[in-house]
């Protein structure tokens, strides 16, 4: 008995000892200590190992360290189904559908950063339940030309709505230990010809349209990746670019996270070893270039990397850079033991879905205020449109999704008010009756063979038996409407919807059009028609959340994160900007399409004012069943020069009978610059609840940052004193108030 307690007694004073970890095994120990101590015990095949792939969408980790393998997913509105390993084609799981959460388009439009943080923390835990470390977005590409296949994934025209949404979107997804990826790191403004665009872009635009939105990701929100993008910059693929990735974003931002190459975007190894890219997926697999299946040893940053570092063509330093960057990822994500558990479709995520849903719609028009749907004096609604039954979720690209469920508009429709309302459905038009996405399938066979004329016919008489018409149309996300690899052809909308709705509007005068899609498109018919709204893509709770908005359980409070063009001639990029290029050459000799972008920073309603324009709609409207006033702006005549901010107020009043929600835009103009500057441009936001009769008191912040353009030449953010103008509202094209001031 003594001895067995000695040897108890013995075994416990050497638990200690044998329980010492490595440093880089011990979460206790600094970040950095851990990533050079495993570093420093790393091969060099190891480390090669480490920086690319070794699946679809894996990296290997370091097995004999147990360093784990990190799992990437797209991203992101959802989490996408798995994939089998080398194949884009389904694994089979019956345990990987998810909630599809509404388009970032959708969130934009929400202009709330709280719906921001809501999003990223519902999809990070989805990811997390997955048990994924990187999660393939949020997708912030500037919103340049209407016309691109992605705007759906994207934030909107706007540098400062960006920033202000994505960095709440990357807190909220790493608080699950899952790493945003935000993408795609930089210009990747267009779809067509998408591998080779060059756009050539002039810092000053660079700096302050196309970059603010990564760098308050990277600076702010501490993202801990960025996918660079498939496009080129000045001649040099965006993904390896030396000055994005080098020089600004880890150079300047100062930024300690991991690139990681877009899905097949690496061309060169000498290039990607020297431009700033730490971690290669997608190349040379089956599926997306002309490749070998399980070929990852064939990586540009691969095989022909470990000889070149062998034979002494590569020095091991910029490896060595990459591997502490990935080990980073892997520490703070694969690797941290102190992440929650995640969950997957819970009652939370359903709810977040609808209320980011319901906050995004955009109200755009609504005469005589023939919304929302009254029961009682609405007896027959028609609604028409194939988008009114088309599930959503599936097709568009990376951002497909295998959801648990989508309610359709049709179905959230008549769950709200079936049992008051009789609904009758027409099909209307047929668009894309396919529903199936690299082998995942809506379910649906929406095959309808009766020609136009059969489904023009049954829809108008359908619309003049009905108290109300509901017409939802829009895109659908196959090719060339909102999808990844397309752009769109024209700004129209597809499959004679433009006639089927002029028609409608005659055979009943209360119609709504609810559009669905991410970008915006030609309205030739607005003003024959009372109601619009915008629906995005809404994701599974899609048919609740536009329900909700059109019977008015929920009032719409959803801004424009874009300008609404009338056509392709009020855009910077089509008027000015050679789209989709012309014939060009990059640093290595290849052929590439050479796009200018002569707007410059003209993008969105700063080419609106400037050309004094008339969209169909402005950046930053939408409207709601209430109404607002706005009183006057209060602030400093002089914005003194040892002060570094000045205040600004406004009192808004709910002056409609409705709780309700409005976004108070603060745009800033400098009077006078020795600069041609934008006539104003977006620096501040809030978006505020009023009860019926009530006033709040709007306050702001202006720091000089938000007087300031950016000087090319001494390559910084200079503010130039003299007269400012403060212009406060409802959207770019309805300022209610205006007050000028003095920086010193
Ligand atoms: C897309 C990325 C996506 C990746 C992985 C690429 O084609 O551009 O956004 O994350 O594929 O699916």
């Amino acid at each position: 008995m003594k001895n067995l307690l000695k040897v108890f007694l013995i075994s416990l004073s050497i638990l200690p000892a044998t329980a010492q970890q490595p440093v880089y095994l011990d979460d206790s120990k600094p970040i950095e200590d851990r990533v050079e101590d495993a570093l420093s015990r790393m091969t060099l095949r190891e480390k090669i190992n480490l920086i690319h792939a070794q699946s679809k969408f894996s990296s290997p980790g370091v097995p004999r360290l147990g360093i784990p393998e990190l799992w990437t997913t797209d991203g992101p509105m959802g989490v996408r189904p798995e994939v089998l390993w080398d194949e884009w084609d389904q694994a089979g799981w019956t345990n990987d559908s998810c909630t599809a959460f509404p388009s970032l388009s959708a969130l934009a439009a929400t202009w709330n950063p709280e719906m921001g943080l809501l999003y990223g923390k519902s999809i990070g835990e989805e990811a997390r339940f997955r048990n994924k470390s990187v999660l393939l977005g949020p997708g912030i590409n500037i919103y340049r030309t209407p016309l691109n296949g992605r705007n759906f994934e994207y934030m909107g025209e706007d540098p400062y709505l960006v920033s202000q949404m994505v960095v709440p979107y990357v807190e909220g997804v790493q608080s699950n230990g899952v790493a945003a990826c935000v993408k795609h790191f930089a210009l990747n403004n267009n779809e067509v010809n998408r591998h080779t665009s060059n756009p050539i872009v002039d810092d000053r635009t660079l700096y302050e349209i196309y970059l603010p939105g990564f760098k308050a990701a990277a600076t702010e929100g501490n993202a801990w990746s960025f996918m660079g993008g498939y496009n080129l910059f000045r001649g040099e693929h965006a993904s390896y670019n030396p000055i994005l990735m080098n020089d600004i974003l880890k150079g300047e931002w100062d930024w300690d996270g991991a690139v990681i190459s877009d899905w097949g975007a690496v061309h060169d190894t000498a290039t990607a070893v020297t431009g700033g890219l730490d971690m290669e997926f997608g190349s040379w697999t089956n599926g997306l270039t002309e490749g070998a299946s399980n070929a990852y040893d064939n990586y540009f940053l691969a095989n022909p990397y470990l000889e070149g570092i062998q034979n002494g063509t590569y020095s091991e330093d910029e490896l060595n850079d990459k591997v502490r960057r990935v080990l980073r990822l892997t520490f703070r994500t694969a690797m941290n033991r102190n992440k929650p558990w995640g969950s997957m479709v819970s009652d939370e995520h359903r709810a977040a879905a609808k209320q980011i849903g319901e906050e995004g719609i955009v109200l755009l028009k609504n005469d005589n205020d023939i919304l929302p749907i009254e029961p009682e004096k609405t007896k027959k609604v028609a609604v028409i449109g194939e988008n009114a039954i088309k599930k959503m979720t599936v097709g568009g690209g990376s951002s497909s999704l295998k959801a648990k469920y989508e309610i359709t508009p049709l179905e959230g429709l008549k769950s709200r008010l079936g049992d008051e309302v009789e609904i009758v459905y027409a099909r209307g038009y047929v668009g894309d009756p396919s529903g199936e996405y690299n082998g995942v399938s809506t379910g649906q066979d929406l095959t309808d063979l009766r020609s136009v004329e059969e489904l023009t016919a049954e829809a108008l008489q359908v619309a003049k038996e009905a108290d109300m018409v509901i017409f939802i149309g829009g895109l659908n996300k196959s090719d060339h409407q909102d999808a990844e690899g397309t752009d769109r052809e024209t700004l129209s909308l597809p499959y004679g919807q433009d006639e089927l709705i002029s028609a409608l509007a005659k055979a009943n005068p209360n119609l709504v059009v609810v559009n669905i899609s991410g970008t915006g498109v030609a309205m030739p018919w607005v003003n024959d028609v009372p109601a619009i709204l915008q629906g995005w893509y809404l994701g599974s709770e899609t048919g609740n959340a536009l329900a909700s908005v059109l019977t008015g359980d929920a009032n719409p409070s959803g801004k424009l994160p874009y300008t609404y063009y009338a056509s392709l001639d009020q855009v910077g990029a089509h008027k000015l900007g050679e789209y989709p290029g012309t014939p060009g050459i990059d640093v290595l000799g290849n052929e590439v399409m050479d796009m200018p972008y002569n707007e410059g920073i003209f993008v969105g309603y700063r080419f609106i004012d400037k050309n004094k324009l008339n969209p169909t709609f402005h950046f930053g409207h939408g409207l709601s069943y209430t109404t607002f006033k706005y009183g006057d702006i209060a602030s400093p005549k002089i914005f003194a020069k040892g002060d570094d901010k000045i205040e600004v107020s406004i009192p808004v009043t709910n002056t409609g009978d409705r709780k309700g929600k409005e976004t108070v835009q603060l745009y800033v103009r400098d009077i006078k610059s020795s600069v041609e500057r934008p006539f104003k441009e977006l620096k501040r936001f809030k978006k505020i609840e009023l009860n019926p009769g009530e006033t709040k008191e709007v306050k702001f912040e202006l720091d000089r940052n938000a007087l300031s353009y950016f000087d090319a030449e001494k390559h910084s953010w200079v503010m130039e004193p003299g007269d400012f103008e403060i212009l406060i509202g409802a959207s770019s094209g309805d300022i209610r108030s205006k007050k000028s001031f003095k920086a010193e």
